[in-house]
């Protein structure tokens, strides 16, 4: 057999179906016209690239590899570092179904949990998500743990910085989302994710990740050069149109979660996306922005009305948090 014809068959996506984002450039001087910008995007999609954000080029490609590296390790190793419940460690595949409601199986990939290292004796290690992570031996992945918390951090300060900019778009005080009391002790959360080689069958309902909005804030996205993520940015249409969002070298894909749209009183977008698996694999690494445990998040003053009164009740959002990692992922107790 030749080499064409071993190599696997894809599906490459049609032109048509390949959605054109906005680009918001962290660098650029001009302040005033990126957040109108952003604000326009956010009333739109809620999904757009940012470029110029600070994290380089190799030291992405590095922590790309050493993601490769941990799930190139046999199973049984991987199953060591399995999440705990504390959500940190190892997801197996089918771990999480994020819309489980048209899914056969869980979702075709495999994931790992990193969160804000806490350790055993401090007193926010009680608290739900919050504790040490689990880490791969520095014999086993050398230089792992320290890329990981190295890109946990780059991403957490590229975050804040897009945040700032939301809070701007809101008609907020610049600093809103970084007040300690949102963002000082948040939930945030790296998952570094790897696909499976697998075609995707929407009809039969097997997806590499299902139809979903994040939980929470924002999410930064940043993946390899393979198409999978689409976005549908009428949920409500149909048939539901999807269209591919297409990587793009250096930029981390950005969208709005379903709290800051909550929080907005639906004024920005939390979009619909899911992945499909094209027959080859596929790594991305999502940095989910999530808030302080016991921030309550209560509609805007700036997003409410007479005309358009709050359409949510204040919510604390461990209590948030809690419930949206039950409703889209496995009972530990599966695994014993
Ligand atoms: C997610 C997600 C997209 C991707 O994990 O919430 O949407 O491309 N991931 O991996
Ligand atoms: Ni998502």
């Amino acid at each position: 057999m030749t080499e064409m014809m071993k190599e696997k068959k894809t599906q490459i996506p049609e032109f048509s179906n390949v959605s054109i984002l906005n680009c918001i450039d962290l660098s650029s001087p001009d302040v005033q016209s990126t957040v109108s910008l952003l604000r326009q995007v956010c009333l739109d999609s809620g999904f757009f690239y940012v470029i110029n954000h600070g994290i380089d080029k190799e030291f992405m490609d590095e922590v790309f590899s050493q993601s490769k590296r941990f799930f190139n390790l046999p199973n049984e190793d991987k199953m060591k570092l399995l999440r705990n419940k504390k959500n940190r460690g190892y997801a197996p595949l089918f771990d999480q179904s994020l819309d489980p409601a048209n899914q056969m199986h869980g979702d075709y990939k495999e994931g790992y949990y990193i969160g804000v290292e806490v350790s055993e004796d401090h007193s926010d290690a009680q608290k739900p998500f919050y504790g040490p992570n689990r880490w791969p031996s520095e014999d086993m992945l050398p230089k792992w743990r320290e890329t990981m918390e190295k890109y946990f951090q780059g991403a957490l300060d590229v975050a804040k910085s897009i945040s700032r900019l939301l809070a701007l778009a809101l008609g907020l005080n610049v600093d809103f989302f970084c007040q300690p009391g949102i963002l000082g002790k948040s939930i945030a959360t790296l998952k570094l994710l790897h696909y499976e080689d697998q075609i995707s069958e929407p009809a039969n309902g097997i997806f590499g990740a299902g139809a979903h909005s994040d939980f929470g804030l924002i999410t930064l996205l940043a993946t390899d050069d393979n198409y999978g993520l689409q976005i549908c940015k009428d949920k409500d249409a149909k048939p539901q149109i999807w269209e591919y969002v297409p990587p793009l070298k250096g930029a981390f894909i950005v969208n709005i979660g379903d709290m800051l749209e909550r929080w907005s009183n639906c004024f920005f977008r939390s979009t619909l996306h899911r992945v499909l698996g094209n027959g080859q694999e596929r790594y991305s690494i999502a940095f989910f922005v999530e808030l302080n445990h016991d921030c309550v998040v209560e509609c805007l003053p700036t997003c409410q009305s007479e005309k358009n009164p709050p359409k949510f009740t204040p919510i604390k959002y461990e209590d948030y948090l809690l419930q949206r990692y039950k409703d889209t992922h496995v009972d530990l107790n599966t695994y014993k």
